[in-house]
């Protein structure tokens, strides 16, 4: 599979590097399809969007017509051999960049499949990343449904569809999660050698990489923040701090189990860790909470380690990066 090429900062280009066991996934999916759609979550930056990308890449190349929404980006590709549906697809997008209506993109992709489907069996991929933000997260499980519906009652028959949503960690994933119209499957920040050749790729004057490496966990977006920044750890972690509204109120309100999480976000899987809090954390996007089991199978790519203190990695709640951690014990330090 070719790997597609990534701006990773201003004129700074790199190939997708790592993530093998991903690329053989997609392989995999293009060999049989996917029975359910595959909803992509993970901590923020960890690579959905340039795995997603990487992926149509590959299933194009795979002989498979291929539609890409990414609506928070305004990207919207058709690559399909069908004129007919391209050009009706850009009408689409023109219109849609016109009126910001993007819910629409996302609807016409199944109109557009039975398009295709119509004139001659095919091979199909749907890769849809950060939609439900676009078409609002209330109609989230029903998009998925209708992915569901795209691959078990096509109107016309395919060869093989295949199916991938990203979603950002939070709200979308236990309700898209109960319903049980999907493969759930989390991916986690690069693990530490394939993380290294992306380190390398960076110019200039950098940290040791074990430094790199402790402060983001493998983290794709922190490391390039922190190349922006100067390598200016102090920098981000208060960006952080203001983002995520670690304001007094909510430090007063949890200190407590917040100073036990910091040491150690397995705290809060006890049973009588506060749901509110948990809640928050996750709407945040500080923790990711009920990790799956560390077998393959559930995971894109590699999954991480059953614990990792350093990094602030649990058996089923783990920081999203030691730098989110760190912005919390900041806070904690900070606000009195
Ligand atoms: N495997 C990779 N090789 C090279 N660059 C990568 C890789 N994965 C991610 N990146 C780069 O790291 C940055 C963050 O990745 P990306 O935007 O894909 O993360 P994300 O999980 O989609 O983030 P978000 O949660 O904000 O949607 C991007 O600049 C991306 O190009
Ligand atoms: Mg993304």
């Amino acid at each position: 599979m070719k790997r597609i090429k990534l701006e990773i900062a201003p004129g700074v280009e790199t190939e997708f590097v790592d993530r093998d066991r991903a690329l053989e996934q997609v392989a995999e999916w293009a060999e049989r399809g996917t029975r359910f759609p595959v909803v992509i979550f993970g901590p923020e930056g960890c690579g959905k969007t340039a795995f997603l990308r990487q992926a149509a890449s590959g299933l194009r190349e795979l002989g498979y017509d291929v539609f890409y929404l990414h609506p928070i980006d305004k990207v919207f590709l058709a690559d399909v051999d069908d004129p007919d549906v391209k050009t009706l697809f850009l009408e689409l997008v023109r219109k849609t960049l016109e009126d910001e209506k993007w819910g629409r993109m996302a609807l016409a992709v199944f109109d557009l499949t039975r398009e295709i489907l119509k004139k001659r069996r095919r091979k199909i991929a749907i890769i849809a990343d950060d939609v439900f933000q676009a078409i609002g997260l209330d109609k989230a499980a029903a998009y998925v449904k209708g992915l569901l519906n795209t691959i078990e009652h096509p109107v016309y028959r395919y060869e093989n569809i295949v199916v991938l949503v990203a979603t950002s960690e939070g709200v979308s994933r236990s309700e898209i999660g109960r319903h049980r119209w999907a493969d759930i499957m989390p991916m986690w920040n690069m693990a530490k050698e394939g993380f290294r050749r992306l380190y390398e790729a960076i110019p200039g004057v950098k940290p040791l990489f074990e430094e790199a490496w402790r402060w983001t966990g493998g983290n794709p977006h922190m490391l390039l923040e922190l190349h922006k920044s100067g390598w200016n750890v102090d920098r981000i972690v208060k960006a952080l701090i203001r983002d995520k509204e670690l304001t007094s109120s909510f430090i007063a309100k949890w200190r407590r189990w917040l100073q036990k999480a910091v040491e150690d976000p397995e705290t809060l899987w006890s049973p009588d860790a506060p749901e509110e809090l948990i809640k928050q954390l996750v709407e945040k996007n500080l923790i990711v909470y009920n990790m799956y089991d560390r077998d393959p199978y559930f995971w894109i790519d590699q999954p991480p380690p059953e614990r990792d203190p350093e990094l602030g990695i649990g058996k089923n709640a783990a920081w999203q990066t030691p730098l989110h951690r760190e912005a919390v014990r900041r806070a904690l330090e900070e606000i009195t």
